[in-house]
């Protein structure tokens, strides 16, 4: 079964202060373009048309009047920015990321699926780990990248053969388990789920932050032996930490180019 795609663009956004006053996060511009196009573009560029947008309440409107359907041409040209059919979906109260997840379910009916976060861009899209998994999309595929602020993110931890044993989120904050990260190998926001994530994120309990982790979700697939850590290529960046940040990755976009 062809994979659907999901975008999680809800959220409060609070560590970008004025800017989101009044404007969603994912609207913001990086490089010429709103930050929601990139994991938008992502997702078409493995192959993957029929793709649920989950926003926050009071952005659903923004949203709607920027994406349409889906189907959108650049300003002035005929060229085709992207070619999607798009579903919407509110999330009422920022509960996590699984429980965007979640909400997916009747959306997915029955087929897997590719979860990208609204304020991750790459420089690569990733396509091709995309789509040797989605050849039997059985297990679970999460993307991990080194970064030298590991405390920001969720982390992995392998064993001695190579296999994820552990994953880490937000060390201190949200896993009291550990003072610190115990690795630098953040997990990124590009995950790709068997039909089963929603059997998965149904017996899911908040975490001390009251939210659905992705990272518990990620964890039972570990636990499992169902789990896939496939290295980023290129770079990789997330959009939603700092004000300073979107000039940052615009700049990298002009050098580089996103989503190659
Ligand atoms: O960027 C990668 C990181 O993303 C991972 O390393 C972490 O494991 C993962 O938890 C996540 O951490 P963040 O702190 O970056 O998550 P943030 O709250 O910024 O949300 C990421 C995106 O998900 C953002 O574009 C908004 C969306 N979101 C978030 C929450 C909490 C929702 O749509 N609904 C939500 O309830």
């Amino acid at each position: 079964m062809q994979p659907k795609g999901l975008i999680c663009a809800g959220g409060e956004a609070t560590r970008l202060g004025e800017l989101t006053r009044v404007t969603n996060k994912h609207l913001l511009p990086v490089g010429s373009w709103p930050m929601i196009y990139y994991p938008l573009q992502q997702l078409q560029l493995a192959g993957i048309t029929d793709v649920l947008l989950v926003t926050g309440k009071g952005h659903a409107g923004q949203m709607i009047d920027l994406l349409g359907d889906g189907r959108l041409a650049a300003r002035g040209g005929a060229d085709a920015v992207l070619e999607l059919d798009l579903t919407y979906k509110v999330q009422t109260e920022p509960g996590g990321i699984a429980q965007v997840v979640g909400m997916a379910r009747d959306f997915a009916a029955g087929a897997p699926l590719v979860v990208v976060l609204g304020d991750n861009v790459f420089e690569r899209s990733q396509s091709e780990a995309i789509a040797a998994w989605a050849e039997d999309p059985v297990r679970a595929r999460i993307f991990v990248k080194d970064v030298d602020d590991p405390e920001n993110f969720g982390v992995v931890v392998y064993g001695e053969d190579g296999t994820v044993t552990d994953i880490v989120e937000k060390a201190g904050v949200v896993d009291t388990r550990y003072d610190s990260p115990p690795t630098s190998h953040a997990v990124v926001g590009l995950y790709c789920y068997p039909p089963d994530v929603f059997d998965v994120i149904a017996r899911l309990e908040p975490s001390a932050r009251g939210e659905l982790e992705i990272t518990d979700v990620n964890r039972h697939y570990a636990a499992s032996g169902r789990l896939d850590a496939v290295e980023v290529e290129g770079w990789w960046e997330d959009a939603g930490k700092h004000w300073q940040h979107l000039a940052d990755i615009g700049r990298l976009i002009e050098q580089t180019g996103a989503n190659r």
